[in-house]
């Protein structure tokens, strides 16, 4: 088949076959289709769109391209949750230990800052010894002593997206939502999960900056998790300010430690609990023969939201879930009991009174970069301690000199992130409209 005539159709706008699609990215994995073609493909995908079956389709070669995990058949429910990245989102390292608690099993492939969004597998690694680089032998190991684990991807776990990732990021084809779909949807299918839950974020923080677009990509998300096998739902969340207080490294692993210890502010528990909420029911309807101690009066897992909203925080209220993540940390090499780097604070003031009307929640994630937090380029060496600390959220009043934020940063190091940090919270005279922290996203599958 030569790849010149799918390339010719797509950009003709026409639906390509699975075996059209299948040919081109095993090519492409193999080596034998070079980057130019690929390139033209995804700008052909960016600008033309692919229909819900050929998402579906690229999904499925993308994930044939490598491994995925393999399970005993043991009865417990394999599930995870999907972030599509936010600033101060720290919610995988507070829910994982609390499914886990529930008699759930978690294996959390996760990734890297990207754009301005924090990434998990960098917060963790301010934890001492922490290890993010795990073989797939070693996963099944930590997902069957604890029952969860929060590492990176393994070279052989769908190959294909770690080579098309790069291109795309090079080659203006990130925000499309086939494509979006078939990265994110490959590598958690990989996982061999029972139910996935997506945390669709949209607002200033966020890759998708409006409600719809968010929609769009859930919908996207969802219907192909479920063609493809496996229960599948989505929340679109809020990011139009940091969720959570803290935004860096290692200050959002002290604050999930805090919200693990029951002190965690209320919008981070709020998602981490409607996100898990989410879960327990997939598992529930799916669930035939869920061991004893985690059956609902309906022999299920949890028979409704509110009894699996009692079970999550109940692993909180039972100091379960904090020593869960310690077993968790400690099982990847990890020691929580060091305390983590911190660099020197100082603080933001209003230099006017008035409400906080908006916050540039990506200008936010930029300032983590600036202070070294994050990556301007690949293979940047991190700082974890620096970060900042939001003393205001959106509609409230301040006065003059109040402090907004409190910055973590090393003296010696530029204004440039504090600067950054003062310029993206804005005051005004009117109170402004704050909306739904979380939505459900309903997909007719
Ligand atoms: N995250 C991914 O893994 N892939 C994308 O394309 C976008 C976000």
């Amino acid at each position: 088949m030569n790849p010149v005539w799918t390339l010719e159709k797509k950009r003709d706008a026409a639906e390509l076959s699975d075996a059209e699609i299948g040919h081109f990215i095993a090519g492409y994995a193999a080596g034998d289709i070079p980057d130019y073609q690929m390139s033209a493909l995804a700008m052909a995908i960016f600008l033309q769109g692919m229909t819900p079956a050929e998402t579906a389709s690229l999904t499925e070669h993308m994930l044939a391209s490598g491994v995925t995990f393999k399970w005993p058949n043991d009865g417990l429910p394999k599930v995870d949750k999907h972030s599509t990245g936010g600033i101060g989102d720290k919610v995988s390292l507070v829910l994982a230990p609390m499914l886990a608690c529930c008699g759930l099993q978690v294996p959390m492939i996760s990734g890297r800052g990207l754009g301005a969004t924090g990434g998990t597998l960098d917060k963790l690694e301010s934890i001492f010894g922490f290890r993010t680089d795990l073989t797939m032998g070693e996963i099944v190991q930590v997902v069957d002593k604890v029952g969860c684990v929060i590492t990176g991807a393994t070279a052989d776990l769908v190959p294909a997206d770690h080579k098309l990732y790069a291109l795309r990021d090079v080659t203006a084809t990130v925000p499309s939502i086939p494509l979006i779909t078939a990265s994110i949807m490959s590598k958690k299918l990989a996982e061999g999960l029972d139910a996935l839950v997506l945390d669709v974020k949209f607002g200033s923080g966020a890759f998708m900056k409006t409600l719809e677009s968010a929609r769009e990509l859930a919908q996207s998300l969802v219907e192909t998790g479920n063609r493809m096998g496996v229960k599948t739902t989505a929340l679109l969340t809020d990011m139009n300010q940091p969720l959570g207080r803290m935004v860096g490294n290692a200050v959002e692993v002290d604050e999930a430690v805090a919200a693990l210890e029951g002190s965690g502010p209320a919008d981070l528990m709020e998602v981490t609990l409607a996100l898990g909420t989410e879960l327990l029911l997939s598992v529930s309807s799916d669930s035939k023969n869920p061991p004893p101690s985690q059956r609902g009066d309906r022999g299920g897992f949890v028979a409704a939201a509110n009894l699996a909203r009692k079970q999550l925080q109940e692993t909180i209220n039972s100091g379960k879930a904090r020593e869960k993540f310690a077993e968790m940390v400690a099982a990847q090499g990890g020691n929580l009991d060091i305390p983590r780097p911190v660099a020197p604070k100082s603080e933001i003031l209003a230099t006017q009174s008035g409400y906080v009307a908006s916050i540039d929640a990506e200008q936010l994630g930029q300032a983590v970069i600036a202070m070294h937090g994050g990556r301007r380029q690949l293979g940047d060496k991190l700082d974890h301690s620096t970060g900042f600390e939001m003393q205001v959220r959106l509609g409230d009043h301040v006065d003059v000199g109040q402090p907004l934020a409190f910055v973590y940063v090393p003296k010696e190091c530029s204004n440039e992130g504090k600067a950054k940090v003062a310029k993206a919270i804005h005051l005004d005279e009117e109170f402004p409209t704050v909306g739904d922290l979380v939505m459900n996203c309903t997909v007719d599958i």
